[in-house]
C-alpha cells in the first residue's frame, strides 16, 4: 500500500507528470471534492483498466460551482479518510491544492458554458454552478496536462457541459465518463448521502427504482410524456419534493417525444428533507 504523492501546488503536480511522461506512461485525472467513496475509486479503476498506469486525484471542494444558500460550508471534509483511500487502491498522486492557489488575489476570468449547461436541468435550479463547474474543470485539465481525465456518469449534465467545453476550447485531455457506482439498493453513491437520516436512506432508494422502471416501460413503447408525468406522482408521494424527471437525448439533451428521437437519458433531481439527490439512467 503506497501513499500517493501529495501535491499543494500546481508546479509540484506539473513536475511528477512530466517526469511521468518522460517514462513512457499515461497519465490520468480524476477531479473531485474529496469525501471519497467506492463511485470515486471506480474512475481511478477504469483509467487503469484503459491503459492509464498513472492516476492523479484531485481534491478541492470548489466555492465557485455553490451558490451562496447551498452546501460549501457543510460539504464533508475528509482529507485524511481520503488519502488512505487512495493509498489502498495505488493512487499514484493526490492534488489538493489550498485556495490561494486556484484563485490567488486578482482572479477574475469566468467560463461561460452554453449547450449543455443550460439544458434546463441541474441549471433550471442552480444557474451558476456549471459556470463554476468549467472554470475549476478548465483550470484542473490545464494545471495538470494529464492525457486522460474522468468523470462519472452520475453528475451526467455535468459531462455533457465538460465535454463541450474541452472540445471548444481545444484542451487536449481526452475525456471519458465513466457508469455509475450503486449501493445494493441502487442509490446511486454520492458524498452527499452522508446528509441522509435512515428514515430517509430508506427512502432514498426509490428514485433509482423510478428510473429503472420508467426506462424499461419506455423500451417497450410507451408514451414519453404520459411515463414521464407517472414518475414524478410516484417520487412525490414517496416523500420528495421534485425538482424535474425528464427524458432527454443522451447526448445534445435536447427535449425527445418519442424513442426514435434518442438515445434516450432518464434524468432526475429530487430534494428528500434538506439532501438534494440526482440520478439517471439510459432508455
Ligand atoms: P464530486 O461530486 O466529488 O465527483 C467527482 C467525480 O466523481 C465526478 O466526475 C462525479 O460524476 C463522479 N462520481 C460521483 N459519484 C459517482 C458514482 N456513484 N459513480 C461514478 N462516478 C461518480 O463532480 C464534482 O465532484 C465536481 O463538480 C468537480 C467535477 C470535481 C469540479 O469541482
Amino acid at each position: 500500500m503506497s501513499q500517493p504523492q501529495i501535491f499543494r501546488t500546481v508546479a509540484d503536480m506539473r513536475a511528477a507528470v512530466a517526469l511521468w511522461r518522460g517514462q513512457g506512461d499515461k497519465i490520468a485525472l480524476i477531479p473531485t471534492m474529496g469525501a471519497l467513496h467506492a463511485g470515486h475509486l471506480s474512475l481511478v479503476k477504469f483509467a487503469r483498466e484503459n491503459g492509464f498506469v498513472r492516476a492523479i486525484v484531485t481534491i478541492f471542494v470548489n466555492p465557485t460551482q455553490f451558490a451562496a444558500n447551498e452546501d460549501f460550508g457543510a460539504y464533508p471534509r475528509t482529507f485524511a479518510a481520503d488519502v488512505d483511500k487512495l493509498a489502498s487502491i495505488g493512487v499514484d498522486g493526490c492534488f489538493a491544492p489550498p485556495p490561494e492557489e486556484m484563485y490567488p488575489p486578482g482572479f477574475c476570468t469566468k467560463v461561460a458554458p452554453g449547450g449543455p449547461a443550460l439544458a434546463g436541468l441541474e441549471d433550471r435550479f442552480r444557474p451558476d454552478h456549471f459556470a463554476g463547474v468549467a472554470q475549476v474543470v478548465a483550470k484542473l485539465l490545464n494545471q495538470a496536462q494529464a492525457d486522460a481525465a474522468c468523470f462519472g456518469e452520475k453528475d451526467f449534465q455535468q459531462l455533457a457541459v465538460i465535454r463541450r467545453m474541452a472540445r471548444d476550447l481545444d484542451i487536449p485531455t481526452q475525456i471519458f465518463g465513466v457508469p455509475t457506482m450503486r449501493e445494493a439498493d441502487g442509490l446511486a453513491m454520492s458524498s452527499r448521502n452522508v446528509y441522509l437520516s435512515a428514515e430517509e436512506r430508506r427512502q432514498a432508494v426509490l428514485l433509482s427504482q423510478v428510473l429503472q422502471e420508467t426506462a424499461k416501460a419506455m423500451r417497450a413503447g410507451e408514451d414519453i410524456p404520459g411515463l414521464c408525468a407517472a414518475a414524478a406522482q410516484k417520487i412525490g408521494a414517496g416523500g420528495f419534493a421534485l425538482d424535474y424527471f425528464e427524458a432527454r437525448h443522451a447526448e445534445s439533451l435536447a427535449p425527445v417525444a418519442a424513442l426514435a428521437d434518442g438515445p434516450i437519458r432518464l434524468l432526475v433531481a429530487a430534494r428528500l428533507g434538506r439532501t438534494r439527490l440526482i440520478d439517471n439512467l439510459a432508455v
